[in-house]
């Protein structure tokens, strides 16, 4: 649906790639800021690259803050209100935490209908509410294209939150929601594909991490993070190197949204993804079978993604069992090893 025509991701000057800086650029400007002074109370800061900030609120609690915004990726705005906030969500339950309040993040246009907005805005309480999480308010700017997100405060119990910097050695590696978002949403805004294409795309970037989170904590999992803007390979690639492990990935395990690997094989590729795909060959090996799309579609900068985690090969039966169609997919994708950078089988 849209609002008196407007597609809203012709607004946007970058759908699919949420037009986030790359990695490396990323890298080389917070090389340049001074470190904070030592304070014990930070568990997890930002130089580690992890998901989200950690801070000690006492012996037993720590406060777990993120946050994310970006421009639409979908036209329907009650649907891009949904995916914003699901993603920026989806950093508190990768470290196995709970959210408990949030902040609405706005740019809008000023010539634009404010009944957009109204639904964005409702999007976004949709997802709070069914989540548990009390909005408390938010900031909002005039710009010349809409953006939105949240920042979002949880919970975690200090022993108990999970980082990307503790995969273990043969631990196996598991996914839970497919690859395609980048792809499919800018194969929409290209006119490639129709509404109904991108249904599927939109309920995974709605569905919350939040059950799949919980199963992991009980499959006692020894790193997780949430796949988004840097794709498989590049959250791969941060677990790896936080880790100090290697990671060894199926290729042919690892699964694709419809339409995926076709919408690449006619050229769809996102830039934020074919930026992936270059920064990623530096720590990526890839075996000489694996077809060129698949290559893509594992650097594809995915919106609201699944939790990438390793968990210990005795937990893997009950991870499959417990994590059932309303959580995710089970997807059993590879492995970890000694060494350190990625090989893709
Ligand atoms: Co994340
Ligand atoms: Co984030």
């Amino acid at each position: 649906m849209d609002i008196a025509g407007i597609r809203l991701t012709a607004l946007s000057s970058c759908a699919g790639c949420a037009a986030k800086l790359g990695a490396a650029e990323l890298r080389a400007v917070l090389a340049q800021i001074p470190a904070p002074p030592y304070d014990e109370n930070v568990l997890v800061g930002y130089e580690s690259g992890d998901d989200a900030g950690l801070y000690a609120l006492n012996d037993r609690v720590a406060l777990i803050q993120t946050v994310d915004f970006f421009t639409p990726i979908v036209d329907d705005p009650f649907d891009f209100g949904r995916i914003a906030a699901t993603n920026a969500l989806s950093d508190v339950y990768a470290m196995g935490g709970r959210p408990i309040t949030a902040l609405n993040i706005v740019a809008f246009p000023e010539d634009l209908d404010l009944a957009i907005l109204a639904r964005i805005l409702e999007g976004g309480a949709a997802v709070a509410r069914d989540a548990g999480v009390a909005i408390l308010g938010g900031h909002t700017i005039k710009d010349s294209e809409p953006k939105y997100g949240m920042a979002v405060t949880g919970l975690v119990e200090r022993g108990s939150y999970t980082s990307n910097a503790a995969a273990q050695p043969g631990n196996v590696l598991v996914l839970t929601k497919p690859l395609g978002t980048g792809v499919l949403t800018t194969a929409r805004k290209r006119d490639a594909i129709s509404d109904d294409d991108l249904a599927e795309a939109i309920a995974w970037m709605t569905m919350r991490n939040e059950k799949a989170s919980r199963v992991l904590r009980d499959c006692a999992a020894s790193a997780v993070t949430d796949v988004t803007g840097f794709g498989l390979l590049g959250h791969a690639g941060s677990v790896a190197e936080a880790s100090g492990v290697s990671l060894e990935i199926d290729a042919a395990a690892v699964p694709c949204m419809k339409g995926t690997l076709d919408l690449i094989r006619a050229g769809i590729v996102p830039s934020g993804t074919r930026h992936n795909a270059e920064s990623h060959a530096a720590f990526t090996t890839f075996a000489a079978g694996v077809d060129q799309a698949v290559r893509i579609a594992l650097s594809d900068a995915q919106t609201s993604g699944g939790l990438l985690a390793a968990i210990p090969d005795s937990s893997l039966e009950s991870f499959v069992s417990n994590l059932r169609s309303d959580a995710g997919i089970a997807a059993v994708i590879g492995r970890v090893r000694t060494g350190s950078g990625i090989s893709i089988l």
